[in-house]
């Protein structure tokens, strides 16, 4: 029976959600989605007889508990890093994150350092996380071969992080203040690496390095960020979803080369 779909096409979409952890268990038993809303709506009901006042009238506000803020936390913490080594340490002891229960590994970085081109990726993913290294699944393959195509690699030259160091779960996009409170460690991550070239990957990363999104409206175009001349470009896994992207990737990559020959 012919289903419409092209094979290759078909196997594409299926390695997209095995990358997206759709074969993946998240806990160590199964949860019955159904009953937990019965239980939630049960339990939503005996709050609001419990918390309701006595004459009627308005609820008060709920009480939140206030803790420590996690970006001032993180702030201290990745000030106090004189090494990379430090800054893993930081990162490893930062309890604020809860991705981290989730995670595996921290993912920390990969390449060389001092480096001329430090990349910044978003998240690690289902292999990283197990490997504990950035870019080693699909996405990290074509990335290295990007690189090679100007004569780039880790092994000389280039140092890569994300701007997470856990993988969030199932490979959703990180929420604005998991961003918030990782971003203080990515700075210092940048000041200590001191590139000379920043290459921002991504969305999630150019909101944290340049604060906007948009990653079709910004690549290609020389910017600034941490005071380093920043480049965002196409995100590597974008590009194997969308290969007919790879033309504007190429164009991002000889930027990228012109702008190091310029610096040499
Ligand atoms: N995508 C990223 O942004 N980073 C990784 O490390 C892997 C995939």
């Amino acid at each position: 029976m012919d289903s419409g779909l092209d094979w290759h096409y078909a196997r594409a979409a299926l390695e997209w959600q095995l990358e997206l952890g759709a074969d993946e268990a998240i806990g160590e038993t199964a949860v019955d989605r159904f009953a937990v809303e019965v239980e939630l709506q049960a339990a939503r009901a005996a709050a609001a007889v419990t918390q309701a006042p006595a004459g009627g009238g308005a609820m008060p506000p709920p009480r939140i508990e206030e803790g420590p803020d996690p970006v001032a936390v993180a702030q201290m913490a990745a000030a106090g890093a004189a090494t990379l080594d430090d800054l893993r340490e930081a990162m490893a002891a930062f309890e604020h994150c809860e991705l981290r229960r989730g995670a595996r590994n921290l993912v920390f970085s990969d390449g060389v350092a001092p480096a001329r081109v430090m990349i910044v990726g978003e998240a690690p993913g289902r292999d990283e996380d197990l490997q504990g290294k950035p870019f080693v699944g699909r996405a990290g393959q074509l990335l290295d071969r990007m690189l090679g195509a100007i004569g780039l690699s880790r092994a000389e030259g280039v140092y890569i992080t994300n701007v997470l160091p856990w993988r969030p779960p199932q490979n959703r996009d990180p929420r604005p203040d998991e961003i918030a409170m990782l971003t203080p460690f990515l700075e210092r991550h940048i000041a200590l690496v001191a590139p000379e070239v920043l290459v921002v990957m991504g969305n999630i990363s150019c909101d944290a390095l340049l604060g906007k999104r948009g990653i079709t409206r910004l690549r290609g175009k020389w910017t600034e960020a941490q005071g380093l001349p920043a480049l965002p470009m196409f995100h590597p896994a974008y590009l194997l979803r969308q290969p007919q992207m790879k033309r504007e990737a190429w164009a991002d990559l000889l930027e990228l080369k012109a702008k190091l020959r310029a610096k040499a």
